[in-house]
């Protein structure tokens, strides 16, 4: 068994909860599995954070650590994870702040800080790649240390793994995706008459849409999965503005009922395509016939297909859309880091 592996928890939403939750769940597993023991150090709000120096005690709460008398006492007002680091052993940091895809903020900071201060990171916030994926990478290159993002990236659907691990040394002609469960259900039960507000209704008391929805629902959630997994898997160097947008806010009801009676399926589908030697990206609805690989992935379930030069049509599906899915993203990549790979 290795030491503890120190972790250090930036952001307490639906994400950063499931995240202690399965810690919790899975920790006999890391330990007998993986010889991993994985020790949260800290949780960091925005205001402060919950921090303790003995074992398994912000684990305990199972993601329900709240500013009763317990988190009362464990609680540092104004605590930052810059002023937590040069005080602590370097471990991981897991970033699940919610970000700005402007401006990468605040999870932008945090990932800087804490590779620059020796810290492995694995991510579910998307803003900080959208705005600096190669200069964090770098960093990330020149400390030695592992930056992993699987979560921003569909989560616990694999699309980087597949692309980069499984995929390597393959020519990849094209990527499409269902990366967004939100748009799916949505466009799932518009095929089968439901109007797009009361899909959307549905998909909010199902909790597979966000209280935002705004980012899923006119594809920016789709194109931004898409841009890290152009980046990632084909060296590519695109940005947002590369990437042609169109959502499913203006798609009526008929036209998703006709794609069923036709025997096809309207899907809103990110892709990467290669004509001549450039490669173009975009993301919009589309029609996919019976034959697609993609075609029958509905409601909240996503899915990618890679078209490659020498190992075929390598299709994956599924996935579990939740926080805990994201959740168990996270976990992966850490094992990944610390008890599979050295990368
Ligand atoms: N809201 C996203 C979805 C998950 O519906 O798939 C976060 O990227």
């Amino acid at each position: 068994m290795r030491s503890p592996i120190p972790v250090v928890l930036a952001g307490y939403g639906s994400v950063g909860r499931a995240f202690v939750s399965l810690l919790c769940e899975k920790s006999e597993t890391l330990r007998s599995r993986y010889g991993l023991d994985l020790w949260l150090r800290a949780i960091l709000k925005s205001d402060g954070g919950f921090i303790s120096d003995s074992r398994n005690e912000l684990e305990s709460f199972r993601g329900r650590l709240g500013r009763g008398p317990a988190g009362a006492r464990l609680w540092r007002p104004g605590l930052t994870l810059k002023l937590l680091l040069p005080t602590a052993k370097p471990g991981v940091l897991v970033e699940c702040t919610s970000s700005d895809i402007r401006t990468g903020e605040p999870g932008l900071g945090h990932i800087r800080s804490a590779l620059k201060a020796g810290w492995h990171v694995v991510t579910a916030s998307k803003g900080p790649l959208v705005v600096d994926l190669n200069g964090l990478r770098q960093l990330a290159r020149k400390k030695h240390l592992s930056l992993k993002y699987g979560a921003a990236t569909a989560a616990a659907l694999p699309t980087l793994d597949v692309g980069v691990y499984s995929l390597a040394g393959a020519e990849i002609l094209s990527v499409e995706g269902i990366l967004n469960g939100t748009t799916n259900y949505i466009l799932t039960r518009m095929q089968h008459g439901a109007g797009y507000e009361e899909a959307l209704r549905e998909a909010r008391e199902k909790g597979i849409a966000e209280r935002n929805p705004t980012l899923d629902v006119e594809g920016w959630d789709t194109a931004v999965k898409l841009l890290l997994i152009a980046n990632s898997v084909l060296g590519l160097n695109l940005t947002l503005r590369d990437i042609q947008v169109e959502g499913i806010t203006r798609l009526p009801t008929r036209k998703a009922v006709a794609a069923r009676e036709e025997g096809k399926a309207l899907k809103l589908i990110g892709r990467i395509s290669k004509s001549g030697l450039r490669y173009k990206a975009e993301v919009a609805p589309s029609i996919l016939d019976r034959s697609h690989p993609l075609f029958g992935v509905d409601g909240a379930s996503k899915g990618i297909t890679f078209a490659t030069d020498t190992m075929g049509t390598v299709t994956v599906t599924g996935g579990k859309s939740d926080p805990r899915g994201a959740a168990a993203a996270l976990l992966k990549d850490i094992i990944n880091i610390f008890a599979v790979s050295s990368n």
